[in-house]
């Protein structure tokens, strides 16, 4: 039997502001999915939370991209909405971009990760789950996952691993996506998914059989909805041990914070904080931005779990790096690089700043590179 993890994701409501979830929010949303899984249409539920989002983990048989189970996601999350306001939580249903669902919830604001696979035997997975970032967040992480050995033993190790994995990466701009086999391409893989803005990973497949390891949430609001609409706070499932990363190999990237895009306004670069469930609250600067690690083993479909993976103390010390990454940062203020560079605000009120002094620019005499002269330059290379 064919079994499918879904991982819906919206920003609802926030309290206070933008740093956490209202417990009566969730307990809605919860209920509402609960009464799914009575009803059939599911065979179990359970709920994350990270920050000021909401994830809603369902298991069922209707594959991805199902009808039923986004029109669940998207009425729980209504239906959450409805309580959000009542409380009048900070950007109640602000990750619903439309009124009227319409038969997948990809486009219309909520993030979505999917997976179809045969459950063996013991099936172990874990569900990252991050705030006040973007979907490029996993890029890093799930190229160490998955093709750096130096992170990864099982990549020399495990014979089901040695032959390496291959990454979907998808161009955000275009919608297209191209596959990229490591560790033969790796470097075309870099080239790649270095480029943070326009990059990101969407699946991982194993290349021994074909077998799916890993799937991300892909969604850029600001792109779906032509404006700043809040981050993308993306989820993602990886798939563990027995011929795939082993627990400690997919949560090693973590250990060593690395900078991405959100932060403050979703307008900043920051590191990300591995963090326990309890300390998924970002306030400093409405950040630093966030990850949660959720383990499950998942037992004819049910979910057991969640452990609390990043609970361990031995990811203080990437707390304590991403702290003092985060004072380094701060120190900038509003100046690159802390702040976004300028094609990445595009969707902020930049443009409209840059629309005010518009005709307020004036010709100078400055030394600027002419036409011609860049043209010399050329035939001399
Ligand atoms: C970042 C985020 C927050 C808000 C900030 C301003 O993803 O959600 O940093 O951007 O708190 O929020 P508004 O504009 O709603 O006052
Ligand atoms: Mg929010
Ligand atoms: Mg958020």
């Amino acid at each position: 039997m064919k079994l499918t993890l879904s991982v819906i994701k919206a920003d609802i409501g926030g309290y206070v502001g933008h740093s956490d979830t209202h417990p009566e929010v969730v307990q809605e949303v919860k209920d509402f999915v609960g009464k799914e899984v009575e009803k059939g249409n599911l065979i179990y539920s359970d709920i994350l939370t990270c920050g000021d989002d909401i994830a809603i983990v369902m298991t069922h048989t209707h594959g991805v991209d199902n009808e039923t189970v986004h029109r669940i996601a998207w009425e729980a999350f209504e239906r959450g909405t409805q309580v959000a306001k009542k409380l009048k939580l900070y950007g109640a249903g602000q990750d619903l971009l439309t009124d009227a669902f319409s038969g997948n919830i990809k486009g219309l604001g909520p993030g979505v990760a999917e997976m179809e696979f045969e459950e063996r035997p013991s099936e172990p997975v874990v569900i990252f789950f991050a705030d006040k970032t973007s979907p490029s967040a996993w890029n890093l992480p799930l190229y160490e996952m998955f093709a750096d050995p130096m992170s990864t033993a099982g990549l020399v190790i495990d014979p089901k691993m040695h032959d390496g994995f291959t990454f979907e990466v998808l161009d955000l701009y275009t919608g297209k996506a191209v596959k990229i086999n490591t560790p033969a391409e790796v470097y075309d893989l870099l080239a790649l998914i270095g480029s943070v803005g326009k990059y990101v990973v969407k699946n991982v497949y194993r290349n021994y059989d074909g077998e799916i390891a890993a799937t991300a949430s892909t969604q850029r609001l600001s792109l779906i909805a032509g404006q700043y609409v809040g981050k993308d706070d993306p989820v993602m499932i990886v798939r563990s041990q027995s011929g795939f990363p082993a627990i400690g190999e997919i949560l090693e990237p973590f250990a060593k914070p690395w900078i991405v895009e959100g932060w403050m306004r979703g307008s900043h670069n920051g590191p990300l904080m591995p963090v326990s469930f309890e300390d998924a609250r970002p306030s400093r600067f409405d950040g630093p931005p966030r990850v949660i690690a959720a383990g499950y083993q998942i037992a004819e479909g049910k979910l057991i779990g969640p452990s609390d993976l990043f609970k361990d103390p031995a990811f203080d010390k990437a707390r304590s790096v991403a702290q003092e990454m985060a004072d380094m940062l701060r120190r900038q203020g509003i100046f690159e690089p802390h702040r976004l560079p300028t094609e990445e605000m595009e969707y902020t009120s930049l443009p409209k700043i840059l629309k005010k002094l518009e005709n307020r620019f004036y010709d100078t005499e400055e030394e600027r590179p002419e036409k011609d002269k860049i043209t010399e330059k050329e035939d001399m290379d």
